[in-house]
Formats: C-alpha cells, structure tokens, sequence
C-alpha cells in the first residue's frame, strides 16, 4: 500500500489531507471528527485583527506589569469570548488531538495586535497561518506598497514566534511569485494557495447588498493548481492547495503539480467530516494502480520548468484549438 506520509511546515503528516479554517474547525467536538475520519492536521478558523485590537491593549498592559504569560492573558475578564476563548480552544486542541494544530490570524496592519501570535505559541500551536487579504481602493496606492505591506506584517509577525509561519494569498497580484519569494525571505515557511473571496452581490428588488456564501466546486482547482505548480521548486516553502479541493482526483492534480499537502472546506461543509475517508481511500487506490510507493512519487511530476514559455504556448494553443473543441462538445 502507497505510503502517503507528507512534510508540510517541518510537520510530519499522515497523509497530505488537512482540513482548513471554517466552523468545522471552530470546536473541540468538529476537530476530534475531523481527526477521526482521518484529517493529518487541521486549520483553526481565523482571529480578525479587529476583534484583537481592542484586547491587545489590555494584553500590553499585562505585558508591561510582567504578567507576559498565556496564564495572565487567559485571566482576562472575557476569557470565554473572542480572543481568549480561542487561546482556550488551542488549549484543549493541543490535550485531546494527536494531529498537529494551525491556528490562524486574519489582518492587514502591523500593530499591538501581532502579539497575539506568541500568545497562539504559547497556547500549544503547531504553526501559524497568516491570512492577509487587503482590498486597495485607493488610486493613490501602488501595488507595489501593497505587497510591502503584506512583507512588513509577516516580518513582524515572524518576529513574535519561534514556529512555522505559513500565509494564505489571494490570488490577485500582479507578480505572485516574486511575492512568493519575498514573503518567503519575510519569514514565511510556506505559502497556502489560495483564500476564496465571497463577492457580494446586489438584490434588484430591495437594491441592497446581499452577501453570499457559496461553497466552492472541483471547477475552482485550476487557478491553484496553475500557481503551485508554477512555485514548485521556484520557492523554498511548503506549498498548501486550498479552493476546489473536494476529490481524491483534485488531491492528486495538487500532488502532481507539487502541493505538499491539500486543505479542504467546501467538500467537508456538504459532506461532513467522513468526507475525508472517501477521499484518502482514493488517492491510495490512485498511487496503488500506477504503481507509486508514495505520495512523494506523485509530487511534482506535472510542474512547469519554464512557466513564462508554459503559460504563453498554452494560452496559444488553446485559443487556436477552440473550433476543433466546439465541434467536439457539439457531436
Ligand atoms: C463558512 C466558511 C468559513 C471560513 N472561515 C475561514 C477562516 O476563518 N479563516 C480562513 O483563513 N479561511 C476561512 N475560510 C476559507 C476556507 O478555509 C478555504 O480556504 C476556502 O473555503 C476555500 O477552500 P474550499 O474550496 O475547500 O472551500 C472559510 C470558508 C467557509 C466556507
């Protein structure tokens, strides 16, 4: 049987299955199910800098007066809500789970709110996931001073602690891999590819903003899968696939393309946890039938040398293959 061990941040995993931040990961109840039905490790849904900036105050102060201590921080008087609730929550992760435990921040800014990340340390986390997602509106700001932003927070927050930091991207940058390795000069240990973003839209009878949540399908692989296998060996990160993931066969094109592991919401949200079973057990009969001893075999046979050349001639051929194509759907 195919060995499906993986590394992912310096962590040995099981398999390259982890399950990403969503409310499935938000209790001790959903985490010890994912671990269960066989999760390698598992995501904890993001802190917001927002909910943190008011608390972090209060933690400086504690800080200033030497209390510089989880045990200090968690004496908060809101201790089951927010911030300290979930500091508890990686608490407990850590005594009940066997398999590594990411926590996640979600900001933009650096700021006194950063410190929560050696709090997150402290707590008993494997690694933490930055993700970072800046809208800029402003026709002043160039994208270039964007990316800085994003480099200057995962340099503060790589200052804070001692363990993996992995940042999860949005897609939507000018030059992603010359990010990719600046993040990773920055301090990052590995990149996740890629957050989704739910676009609002407009409801013509109410004229209001309606806010949708859709869960993502195999059809969203592709824009991952293109992009890891463009970093592949272009950076020295681990590379996570996160967005369309729902298949043992979409595990197996990240794995192709050089993912070091796949992370799953959408498929775990509509099929529940056990989802995972289905999706192992494929991606072992997959390697068992070609042939592959491990998942180590698999990674990376389909990532791109030269991704300029790649994307050019790609682009090329399919443009002028587009009537052979359509006369091929239409039989
Ligand atoms: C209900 C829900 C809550 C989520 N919460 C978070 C979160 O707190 N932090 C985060 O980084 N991503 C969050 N995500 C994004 C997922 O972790 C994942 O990156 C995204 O859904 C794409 O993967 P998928 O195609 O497997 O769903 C959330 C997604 C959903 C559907």
């Amino acid at each position: 049987m195919a060995d499906l061990r993986t590394r992912y941040l310096g962590l040995d995993l099981r398999t390259p299955l982890v399950a990403s931040a969503s409310p499935l990961t938000g209790s001790l109840d959903g985490l010890r199910r994912l671990e269960e039905a066989g999760a390698a490790a598992v995501v904890l849904p993001s802190l917001f800098e927002e909910q943190l900036t008011a608390e972090a105050d209060q933690v400086g102060r504690l800080l200033e007066a030497g209390a510089g201590s989880l045990p200090a921080a968690l004496a908060l008087d809101d201790y089951n809500a927010g911030p300290y609730g979930y500091l508890a929550l990686v608490e407990k992760a850590k005594a009940s789970l066997q398999i590594p435990v990411i926590a996640s921040l979600n900001g933009v800014t650096p700021g006194a709110w950063v410190e929560h990340a050696s709090l997150l340390e402290e707590a008993g986390a494997d690694a933490l996931e930055l993700n970072s997602y800046y809208v800029s509106s402003s026709p002043g700001l160039a994208g270039s001073e964007v990316e800085w932003r994003y480099l200057e927070l995962v340099g503060s927050v790589r200052q804070r602690i001692g363990i993996p930091l992995v940042v999860k991207l949005s897609p939507y940058f000018s030059s992603l891999a010359n990010l990719a390795r600046q993040l990773v000069e920055a301090g990052a240990d590995g990149l996740v590819l890629f957050n989704r973003f739910y676009q609002p839209d407009l409801d013509l009878d109410t004229l209001e903003v309606t806010p949708q949540l859709e869960l993502s399908s195999s059809e969203e692989l592709r824009l991952p899968l293109r992009w890891i296998a463009i970093l592949h060996r272009k950076v020295p990160a681990s590379l996570a696939a996160s967005t369309g993931v729902h298949t043992a066969a979409d595990v197996v094109k990240v794995l192709l393309a050089g993912a070091d592991v796949a992370m799953m919401t959408s498929a775990l949200l509509r099929h529940g946890p056990e989802h995972l079973r289905v999706v192992e057990a494929g991606l072992r009969d997959w390697l068992d039938e070609r042939r592959m001893e491990s998942v180590g075999h698999a990674r990376g046979q389909r990532s791109v040398r030269d991704p300029a050349a790649w994307e050019r001639a790609n682009y090329i051929t399919m443009l002028a293959g587009y009537p052979d194509q359509v006369h091929t759907q239409a039989r």
